[in-house]
């Protein structure tokens, strides 16, 4: 094992927590075998591009989820030879959240009960006011936040202009609400200067449904008018605005975009913004090549964050590339897209402070990776953010709080249809087989979870 190596398996040791996995991880690590389940989300991810909007998508989901539980003929599950794991798991959740004893749940009310359970544990609150004391309650706990309106691939231009007023509306209800909290001197400033308490983070294709289209320059104009007038709202109010990366149909816009916009001279000193960077994606480092010469060669005082992950349409991106016969645009084994992001991690702490480095991944050994390449590279430790997502990460949230390290959970707003394309992304990911999460919940040792990638 290399000096690194053994850096790193020590600090994974010290942010594992609990060896035990809680009920909740082995219900996910029982779900993560179950064919019946991810063939219901699949299903999902094919009709998505189908549907007239995401109210039709969760009917979708809660149809296939109770067709996928429904004992067939001779009472074995659909979907799996040996029987599906996804009705008891159905069952027990739609029971806990209707209050009855199990087994008295209907597959179908079952199913529906499941995942609004599941979308109550990433979201929230419904509106950002109604999300204020969790915000509130994180920031004393030591952690910060970015706030997600859930939204995305609008479908009218009326949708869009409602999302960018809603968005307006939570930078307001953000800014006032956050001026409350007490001090939180970690969390609020870097090497590079004061951090803003709001956060919001925003996707462009929820701003416009041109993104698109065949007629990608009025999408686009579409976009900048309703960005700008956020950028500057931001600006007004102190606080950060983050531009989520989707899906690689949008890259290019979305990137062009928002390095187009802050390189106005009127967001010279701010605000604070950021974009994200997709390590998942075959041609990922031409892309930090691209941002890195951006940042330096850019006239801003206000550094620009950029928040690394490894990618949320990875299924996506595979099946849309497969259907087409084209090779797909994400790498295809798991073990490339974690040696690409720790190749990119130190890149982008070699840019501090034009660039702050967030990263975002539930994966201990990426997490603790970055960590130890923050210390050789002999930043401080608020020089470097780590990200989770709420419902997801908290307990690693709250370790990496307790070691005083700088940390952000993202907290989605918004109601459970809007959340839903959201909610699919995290159960395929958390129920893939090589997902970090659904490893460790089947009790894998966490030497091996650690080892390089
Ligand atoms: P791991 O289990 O280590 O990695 C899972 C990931 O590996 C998958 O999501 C996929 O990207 C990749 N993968 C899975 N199977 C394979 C395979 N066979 N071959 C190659 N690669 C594979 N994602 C976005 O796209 N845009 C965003 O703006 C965004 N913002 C985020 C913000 C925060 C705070 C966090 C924590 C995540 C965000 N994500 C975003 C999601 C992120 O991209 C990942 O989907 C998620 O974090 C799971 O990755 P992991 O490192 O936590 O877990
Ligand atoms: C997503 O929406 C977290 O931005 C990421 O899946």
């Amino acid at each position: 094992m290399s000096a690194l190596d053994g850096e790193i398996a020590v600090w994974g040791r010290r942010l594992a927590g609990p060896a035990r996995p809680s009920a909740r991880d082995r219900a996910t690590a029982l779900l993560s075998r179950d064919p019946a389940l991810r063939a219901a989300l699949f299903r999902v991810v094919d009709v998505a591009p189908a549907c007239d909007g995401p109210g039709e998508l969760a009917d979708h989901l809660a149809a296939y989820l109770e067709e996928a539980a429904r004992p067939r003929g001779g009472g074995a599950p659909a979907g799996s030879d040996a029987g599906s794991r996804l009705a008891p798991v159905l069952a027990a959740a739609g029971a806990r959240v209707a209050g009855s004893r199990a087994g008295r749940v209907p597959a179908g009310v079952a199913a529906r009960l499941a995942v609004r359970a599941t979308a109550r544990r990433f979201i929230a609150g419904a509106t950002p006011a109604a999300a204020a004391p969790e915000l509130g309650r994180l920031w004393s706990a030591g952690i910060a936040s970015t706030v997600d309106l859930l939204g995305e691939a609008t479908v009218t231009a009326a949708e869009g202009r409602a999302y960018a007023a809603r968005c307006a509306d939570a930078l307001d209800t953000l800014a006032a609400t956050a001026a409350r909290w007490p001090p939180a001197p970690l969390l609020e400033a870097d090497a590079a200067g004061p951090l803003p308490r709001a956060s919001l983070s925003v996707k462009v294709t929820a701003l416009t449904p041109l993104v698109r289209p065949a007629a990608p320059e009025r999408g686009r104009a579409d976009a900048a008018d309703a960005l700008r007038d956020l950028l500057r709202r931001a600006r007004d109010h102190g606080a950060h605005l983050h531009v989520d990366m989707e899906s690689l149909d949008a890259r290019e816009l979305v990137l062009e975009l928002a390095l187009e916009l802050l390189s106005e001279r009127e967001f010279r000193d701010g605000p604070s913004a950021g974009i994200v960077v997709q390590a998942y994606l075959r041609d990922s480092e031409q892309q930090v090549d691209r941002v890195l010469a951006w940042a330096r060669a850019a006239d801003r005082s206000a550094s620009l964050t950029v928040r690394l992950v490894k990618g949320a349409y990875w299924d996506q991106e595979t099946i849309e590339a497969l259907h087409r016969g084209w090779t797909p645009p994400v790498w295809s084994r798991k073990g490339d897209s974690d040696r690409c992001f720790e190749r990119i991690v130190p890149r982008l702490l070699a840019a501090f402070p034009a660039v702050r480095t967030a990263v975002a991944t539930h994966n201990l050994r990426s997490v603790a990776h970055a960590i130890v390449a923050a210390r050789r590279a002999g930043l401080a430790p608020a020089d470097l953010e780590l990200q989770v997502l709420r419902g997801l990460g908290d307990e690693l949230a709250a370790a990496l709080a307790a070691e005083r390290l700088r940390v952000r959970a993202y907290c989605p707003v918004g109601d459970l249809v809007a959340g839903m394309a959201y909610l699919v992304r995290r159960l395929l990911e958390n129920t893939a087989n090589d997902s970090f999460l659904a490893t460790r919940a089947t009790g894998a040792a966490l030497d091996r979870l650690l080892e390089a990638p």
